[in-house]
């Protein structure tokens, strides 16, 4: 693999992160990870989409400029971002203002193809989706069904954006590339919604929407925010129509736009035709992600449901973010919806990461240092010369690992390194390395307990993408280099020699403690 570009969607800021924005910075941060450790050459994009109505709205409710209610609220999507371990390469704002100059840029551009026209009009808008509907995209009722809001009927003379235009070609393109949208079953809806597609407004009128970036030439007109917030994937590395960057020609096309279900229009449909317009190449892949739930219901201002991923790391007293990446990350199956609950939270990352994979590593390293000083001897490689069926287990694993995160499986492939654990911690119980020890037979019980920790590098490597810190610190415990890349991975890591002191072993993932978890419940 050459180079590996992944974006996620950027985040309105007229309010503070949610564990919805949450999952799908996680999710992406996880594909991102596991491609660093499999490409040299990759880069992470994410940030904050700063204009339009709602902003403009919501400031002037708080008794804040635009600007500073952009500030803010930036500020805590960065903080968020950083106390989850997002590792991301680059945080792009929309009011930036390299990305202001490099919007107008490419809107002149399309006006002066002729992409772009003044046409007088009549429709219906919805400030939370910002975005003209139709009359049937509304309920019986006349609501957007996502925000249930009446949409307010607009009379401008807005610039048109030649969607019909490209209509073919996307179609062409959607047919042809069958992974194109991931996953492919909503592939079907975008090809639906292609049949009924018109040009779009892409400007609003700066008497209706002033917090926006100005059309050049035309300061009565501002620019459509989807223009304004797609663009960043390409204004980041440096597109500005003119002078491409080094890194703009390093990175375009991106390997994977990853968003959300609801925005999935906008990328595979609005997002190619400004592409095509612009004769730049089309990204490789749209992950389009599910929902998350709380405890099975819609998070909403209005319920009251709405959970920070800040209150939970606080409310089970998390010093690392590993259990709720983890989590997250394998809480749907690819495009699926996905539920938090403190419950199966506390549950599943008690049971995977602590009991499970955490105990593993624990026990295996307090028997060598029990029997052996913490020594690893030659003679435990055994008479099978170091083969044994559980390393072609774990390296089998890697394959599989790798293959789902090919199709951005990450539930499936964190299922498969679960799978291995549990299959490791058969082995040890159908070994019984402490009754090996008992009878005397010393360099068995070697082999076994080094099969065992060989194993255990090859799932720091794993879980890794999951669990950052817990892999370093499992690393660390077993002198493993955890940057190998995955293709470089062997089951032959436990060299002969000293490996670790008693005092040096220690836990990498305490069980949440289940008092403090029933009383995050009760606040
Ligand atoms: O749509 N579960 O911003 P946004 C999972 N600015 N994902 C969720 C979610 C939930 N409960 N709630 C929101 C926008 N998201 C635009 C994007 S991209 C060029 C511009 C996801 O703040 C949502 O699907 O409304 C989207 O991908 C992201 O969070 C930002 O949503
Ligand atoms: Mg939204």
């Amino acid at each position: 693999m050459e180079k590996f570009y992944i974006t996620t969607a950027i985040d309105y800021v007229n309010g503070a992160p949610h564990i919805g924005h949450a999952y799908e910075k996680i999710l992406t941060d996880v594909i991102y990870r596991h491609f660093t450790q499999r490409c040299d050459n990759t880069f992470f994009l994410t940030g904050t989409d700063e204009h339009g109505i709602k902003i403009q709205k919501t400031s002037a409710a708080q008794g804040m400029t635009p600007k500073e209610l952009c500030d803010m609220n930036a500020n805590k999507f960065q903080d968020a971002w950083k106390r989850l371990g997002v590792d991301y390469t680059k945080f792009i704002r929309t009011t930036d203002d390299y990305h202001e100059k490099a919007v107008q840029k490419i809107f002149d551009k399309l006006l002066k193809k002729g992409d772009i026209y003044k046409h007088s009009y009549t429709g219906l808008y919805c400030s939370g989706c910002e975005a003209f509907l139709s009359e049937k995209d509304l309920t019986e009722d006349g609501l957007c069904p996502d925000h249930q809001k009446k949409p307010e009927v607009v009379e401008e003379e807005n610039y048109f954006f030649r969607l019909t235009k490209y209509k073919d070609a996307i179609i062409r393109h959607i047919k042809t590339h069958p992974d194109f949208i991931v996953p492919s079953f909503r592939a079907n809806e975008v090809l639906n919604q292609l049949e009924n597609i018109e040009d779009i407004s892409v400007s609003r009128t700066t008497a209706n929407v002033s917090w926006g970036v100005p059309v050049l030439g035309d300061p009565e007109q501002s620019i459509y925010v989807w223009i304004d917030a797609l663009s960043n994937y390409i204004t980041a590395l440096g597109y500005d129509t003119e002078a491409d960057t080094e890194t703009y020609k390093q990175f375009w096309p991106a390997t994977v736009h990853v968003i959300g279900k609801d925005i999935l229009k906008f990328h595979s449909i609005y997002w190619p035709a400004i592409l095509m317009a612009l004769d730049l190449p089309l990204p490789e892949h749209i992950l389009a992600h599910g929902w998350i739930t709380i405890d099975q219901t819609k998070m909403s201002k209005s319920l009251g449901n709405v959970i920070s991923p800040e209150s939970i790391m606080q409310a089970f007293n998390l010093e690392i973010p590993d259990p709720l990446r983890y989590y997250m990350a394998s809480a749907a199956p690819c495009g699926k919806d996905g539920n938090y609950s403190d419950e199966d939270f506390k549950e599943k990352v008690n049971a995977h990461l602590a009991n499970s994979m955490g105990n593993l590593l624990n026990r295996t390293l307090s028997m060598l240092v029990k029997y052996f000083d913490g020594d690893v001897k030659p003679e435990f490689r055994g008479k099978s010369g170091g083969k044994s069926e559980l390393f072609d287990k774990a390296l089998e694993t890697v394959k599989e690992v790798k293959h789902h995160f090919d199709y951005f499986e990450v539930q499936e492939a964190a299922q498969k390194i679960v799978e291995l654990v549990d299959i490791t911690n058969k082995y040890v119980t159908d070994n019984a390395p402490w009754t090996l020890a008992k009878e005397g037979q010393m360099d068995k019980c070697g082999e076994v307990l080094t099969t065992v920790l060989e194993i255990m590098c090859v799932i720091a490597s794993l879980i890794y993408p999951y669990c950052p810190n817990i892999a370093k610190s499992m690393a660390e415990q077993l002198s493993y280099d955890l940057s190998t890349k995955l293709d470089d991975i062997t089951c032959d890591n436990i060299k002969a020699g000293h490996l670790i002191d008693k005092e040096n072993i220690k836990p990498v993932f305490l069980r949440m403690d289940s008092e403090l978890a029933d009383k995050s419940k009760k606040d």
